[in-house]
């Protein structure tokens, strides 16, 4: 027996384990040494008040018989999903319940979706790219598209007449630039996808990060988009779900390709392959909705916000080019003078003692850059930022 033999395709280890893995050498050889976390974007924050108090009741529920819930409809819990469609009209977006799919969050979905197409499609990856988008279509037996992009188009790569894919990935506000899309720019995006009978996957995980107005936190909010999108998120950023472990993926009835309902398909696949969400995250995630659960996730979201100010200011005082950190929370930086990307983590990791991520684990067009993650505390970040403003201008 042969398994699959595109695994053979992949590189050794997954980007964040790699880092990982490096990050945890240099810790063995420099025991006692504190360490600035700004790699991989885990949230630092609790989870807010009112998403524990209902974690907490959902537990006592889960106690008592008449209260108690087994398995939990596999496509999400009626009630959250009437809740996640309600917070898409402040948007402007229409949806109904049956349209959004409750999940175990967005790496999870955006691997898991691609059951929707089969084998041997192509699919385009505009990069520099969260590195599952082609680590999930590689093992899937696809062709990747790769839609390199760079400075001067301020990494927003835009569509090409020659172009030609069954699958576009979108993300904005992007991992690992930080860059958005505008209205516009999006709208030429859903119309070339529709002229091509092609369908997007839009990554909106940091929707919650855009501050300024004109960027679009959905794709929905483009007109045609309902034929030709699949939109994932994630409640990870937003509300520091990531060890919580809950998103959302929303697949219009409207969305049709070879006469075959993908909304219906996905139904019938989560229905097979899932027994749902447990009824106790479900609970949190709908927290997170209320009022003063959006009250509570903005003031976190505001902290790590100010940690992006802190670190833009430090760079901006070195003179170092970035994009990001405005409506995302990640900020993209050219290394100085030329350096390699790896080559910079390393002076990161021993000169400051900061872990950052190589712009090249993310697509060879990333070589040169470093990501910075804003999750971590405000006096870590503090500290980080003025180690590295010191270094810079040394
Ligand atoms: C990242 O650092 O790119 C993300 O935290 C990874 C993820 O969301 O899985």
């Amino acid at each position: 027996m042969i398994p699959n033999i595109h695994y053979s395709e992949l590189k050794d280890s997954y980007l964040f384990r790699r880092i990982a893995e490096k990050t945890a050498a240099w810790q063995q050889e420099h025991p006692g040494e504190y360490l600035y976390r700004m790699g991989i974007g885990d949230v630092t924050l609790p989870l807010c008040p009112a998403v524990i108090r209902a974690l907490h009741e959902a537990v006592d529920d889960q106690a008592e018989k008449k209260t108690f819930h087994g398995y939990m409809p596999e496509c999400g819990d009626p009630t959250l999903r009437e809740t996640i469609a309600a917070y898409y009209r402040r948007l402007g977006v229409e949806l109904k319940a049956e349209e959004v799919f409750v999940s175990s969050g967005a790496s999870d979905e955006l691997g898991d979706i691609l059951d929707l197409f089969g084998r041997d499609k192509t699919v385009a990856i505009p990069e520099p790219a969260y590195p599952a988008y082609v680590d999930a279509n590689i093992m899937a037996g696809n062709r990747i598209l790769h839609i390199p992009s760079g400075r001067e188009s301020m990494f927003l790569p835009m569509p090409d007449p020659d172009m030609d894919a069954d699958i576009y990935y979108i993300c904005s506000p992007n991992n690992p630039t930080g860059a958005v899309y505008r209205k516009d720019q999006l709208k030429e995006w859903v119309d070339f996808v529709r002229r091509k009978d092609g369908l997007i996957l839009f990554d909106a995980a940091y929707e919650s990060f855009i501050e300024e107005e004109d960027i679009p936190h959905s794709i929905f909010e483009i007109p045609g988009a309902e034929s030709c999108a699949i939109e994932i998120c994630s409640l990870s950023k937003t509300a520091g779900f990531t060890g919580t472990r809950c998103g959302y993926t929303v697949i219009p009835e409207a969305l049709e390709r070879g006469g075959m309902n993908l909304n219906r398909m996905w139904v019938r696949n989560r229905t097979t392959k899932t027994n749902g969400v447990s009824y106790i995250i479900q609970r949190g995630a709908a927290a997170v909705f209320t009022e003063e659960g959006q009250e509570q996730i903005r003031q976190n979201i505001k902290v790590y916000k100010q940690n992006a100010v802190r670190l833009m200011k430090a760079l901006d005082r070195c003179g170092v080019k970035y994009t990001g950190g405005r409506n995302a929370p990640y900020i993209w930086a050219e290394c100085p003078h030329g350096t390699g990307s790896w080559e910079f983590f390393d002076l990161l990791l021993n000169r400051c003692h900061v872990v950052a991520t190589p712009g090249e684990g993310f697509g060879s067009c990333g070589e040169g850059y470093i990501r910075f993650s804003v999750f971590g505390t405000p006096e870590d970040t503090e500290e980080a930022a003025q180690r590295i403003e010191q270094f810079l201008n040394n």
